[in-house]
């Protein structure tokens, strides 16, 4: 496939996930993410999938659509048992590689399959680089049971805002967005978050976890170190 921009921003967002796609090696177990950013990845991928034989773990039904049909081997997460790297988008990213995921509604598979791997990369253009996490908004996966009391809670730990997605998960759960304003502490933030009764997960990856940040925009491509103690 040839590279199709419309803007500087796609074009960036081609670069950046055409560039962590080099990363993967013939036979690996490779976990996709969800996005307009992985999805590079995932062409670049699929351009050579005779050559690499890869075992493909996808994050959502439209990752796993697109792997398939560019002739990717799709198997679920309990098949494959562990991954060799797993890379993805993301829609913020601090200076300590935290990350906001989410935006596509896709972030519990997402961090399933990031956790499943060796080497979890992210992909993203430089508009996703921010100095605190918070602006987007923080994803949040909610059981539709008592959506409401759980958005309270969330209010409770100190979200201004909370707001309703009319779209569901592939797992058929309330999607929320919580606005906290600048989150000075990623980790503190996530563990509250992820004590709170009904949230199925949310959407701050800690830099901890990340190994490389690939980040493109009109001068290139630069990659990042992530987090994670090496
Ligand atoms: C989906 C995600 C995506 O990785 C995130 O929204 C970035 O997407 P894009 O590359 O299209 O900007 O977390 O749940």
């Amino acid at each position: 496939m040839t590279r199709t921009d419309t803007s500087a921003a796609d074009g960036a967002k081609e670069a950046a996930g055409r560039a962590a796609a080099a990363l993967v090696e013939p036979g690996m177990r490779v976990g996709l993410g969800t996005g307009s950013t992985v999805h590079w990845t995932i062409v670049a991928l699929g351009e050579r999938t005779a050559e690499l034989g890869l075992t493909c773990v996808a994050t959502s039904q439209r990752t796993h659509d697109l792997a398939t049909g560019l002739g990717l081997r799709v198997v679920t997460p309990d098949e494959a048992g562990h991954l060799d790297i797993t890379i993805d988008g993301a829609d913020e990213v601090d200076g300590a590689a935290n990350l906001t995921k989410g935006g596509g509604g896709a972030h519990t598979r997402e961090k399933i399959v990031a956790a499943m791997a060796d080497r979890f990369v992210v992909v993203v253009d430089s508009t996703k680089l921010v100095g605190r996490l918070g602006p987007f908004g923080t994803p949040l996966e909610v059981l539709d049971f008592a959506p409401a009391v759980v958005a309270h809670a969330v209010e409770a730990l100190g979200a201004g805002r909370v707001e309703v997605s009319e779209q569901r998960s592939d797992n058929g759960n309330v999607l929320l967005r919580a606005y906290f304003g600048p989150i000075e502490e990623p980790a503190a933030l996530a563990a509250s978050l992820a004590a709170v009764a009904g949230i199925v997960e949310h959407g701050i990856f800690l830099g901890t976890t990340v190994d490389d940040v690939f980040v493109a925009d009109v001068a290139g491509v630069r990659r990042l170190a992530g987090g994670r103690p090496r």
